[in-house]
């Protein structure tokens, strides 16, 4: 059976700099044909590399995002757009403002819904995602509970866009930011497992000691819903783009 591609670099600067160039190649192709790219985009201090590269790429003069459609992995529930932490601001700050994307074509998911309506708004997300044509690429990070978006342990393979509560651990990651954990929201809407497995090509990014553990048992580790990055073991339309700590444990 094919296997996920492990590619490992020297620092994450490098690997954010290689994604960043397949990223760019796969614009710029469909550019030319006039086609929309549609990309799945993921937060936390992961990707911010590889999206610093995007804009670098974009500055320089020769990568248009104009026809590229987007749709973020989570966001948390209870946050205006506004919010400091809000997943919205984040791809604002770090990426969206600074390239010449239309945010009629960006999609996060919406935090601040009245709870009889999520579930609506979450199958019409993934419709969404469908009419335009399926994700070409998902940009993933990895938590340290092995969660992929907000789909924490118990996550089933063909899980689809959802509410979810999230775990400790991920409310105490985020805790600093957020000025403590009460502060963090306790519950996500994030694409579902199944959402992810879909796209055509699967890029993960983890970088750092801390996250050796976790991408060893992702890589290496049982298939199972407690390690919901495991289901990529599966998923030969994915590649890893790790550092070198956090390959130590492979
Ligand atoms: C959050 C995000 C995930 C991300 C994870 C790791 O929980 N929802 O998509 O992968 O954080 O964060 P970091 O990249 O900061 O380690």
């Amino acid at each position: 059976m094919q296997q996920p591609a492990i590619n490992i670099y020297d620092t994450p600067e490098i690997a954010s700099a290689t994604l960043a160039g397949v990223m760019a190649n796969l614009i710029r192709a469909n550019n030319a044909e006039n086609k929309p790219t549609v990309l799945g985009l993921a937060t936390g201090s992961t990707p911010l590399a590889l999206y610093r590269e995007l804009i670098r790429l974009h500055e320089e003069g020769n990568l248009s995002f104009r026809k590229v459609v987007t749709f973020n992995l989570d966001e948390y529930i209870g946050l205006e757009r506004g919010h400091p932490e809000s997943y919205w601001t984040f791809m604002w700050d770090n990426l969206f403002s600074k390239i010449d994307i239309l945010e009629a074509n960006v999609n996060i998911p919406d935090g601040t819904l009245a709870p009889d309506d999520v579930e609506e708004y979450c199958e019409t997300y993934e419709r969404k995602i469908l009419q335009a044509g399926g994700l070409d690429l998902q940009v993933l990070g990895i938590g340290r509970t092995g969660h992929i978006g907000f789909n924490e342990p118990g996550s089933v393979k063909d899980s689809p866009t959802r509410l979810v509560v999230l775990n400790e651990v991920t409310r105490e990651d985020a805790a600093p930011t957020f000025g403590g954990s009460n502060n963090v929201p306790r519950e996500a809407i994030t694409m579902g497992c199944g959402t992810i497995l879909r796209a055509r090509k699967i890029s993960l990014l983890a970088f750092g000691k801390k996250k050796a553990g976790i991408v060893r048992a992702a890589i290496h580790g049982e298939i199972s819903d407690q390690v919901p990055a495991s289901y990529l073991q599966k998923a030969p339309h994915t590649t890893f783009y790790l550092d070198r700590e956090a390959a130590s444990e492979l």
